[in-house]
């Protein structure tokens, strides 16, 4: 695992966002995971500020995300969709047939679970954005007895509700959501994972010190062979 400390979340916006731009001036067709939250909005500005600078273009990308709301229209503010449209697809030259969602609101979620990995396995994730939860999961995979695997319908703990009903102030937050799984993350060529404030300490500790085990998902994340944690030092206090 490569851990990067640094003491502001702009400087890692600037660190992650070059990591991209590299990635996809060497490979303009890139694909890449995106991640919602309030841990990557700082990289998303800072790529369009490099957009609108003419130091990197996104027409060719493929982009998935990790995870979506389920009953909750995707017009809706807090949908995921919504969020990436406003935090970042907007303001860039992405092609809109290129970007991925699972649907939240899929009659058969196991279909459609089964149809975003395969186009997952087929398209292939050069490069996945992670935030992790307090409780140190990675999308919407949440502490348990076992790993996941594909994508899935998970049903949200108090713990993740809690931290994300702040956002939720006419309708109820949803309580399920579907998320890419464990396995589907790992097999994505290099992960970045970026994480601030005292609230992340415990959820790194145990995802780089801690011992491999579902009850801290983000924990796998020790086996994969390309793995960047981006951290402040508030976050990196436990280690
Ligand atoms: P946050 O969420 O970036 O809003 O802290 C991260 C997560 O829950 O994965």
């Amino acid at each position: 695992m490569n851990l990067h400390i640094f003491d502001t979340a702009e400087q890692i916006a600037v660190a992650v966002g070059n990591m991209m731009i590299e990635q996809l001036n060497e490979k303009p067709e890139s694909v890449m995971g995106f991640a919602t939250g309030a841990s990557p909005v700082p990289t998303y500005k800072y790529l369009i500020k490099c957009f609108n600078e003419g130091k990197v273009s996104f027409k060719d990308m493929t982009t998935f995300n990790l995870d979506e709301y389920c009953d909750l229209p995707v017009e809706d503010k807090n949908s995921y969709f919504t969020f990436m449209h406003e935090n970042l697809f907007n303001h860039i030259d992405v092609k809109e047939e290129n970007v991925n969602f699972l649907n939240g609101n899929a009659e058969d979620s196991e279909a459609e679970c089964v149809r975003y990995d395969n186009l997952i396995d087929e398209k292939k994730i050069d490069v996945q954005l992670l935030g992790i939860g307090q409780n140190g999961h990675i999308g919407f995979n949440e502490p348990a007895d076992k790993f996941t695997k594909g994508s899935f319908k998970v049903q949200l703990t108090q713990s993740t509700i809690d931290a994300n009903s702040i956002y939720f102030d006419e309708n109820p937050m949803p309580h399920y959501a579907l998320t890419m799984g464990t396995v589907s993350i790992m097999k994505s060529k290099k992960i970045i994972l970026i994480a601030t404030g005292a609230s992340k300490a415990d959820a790194i500790y145990g995802l780089v010190n801690g011992e491999i085990t579902p009850n801290c998902p983000a924990s796998i994340l020790q086996v994969h062979p390309d793995v960047h944690i981006f951290m402040d030092k508030a976050a990196a206090a436990k280690l």
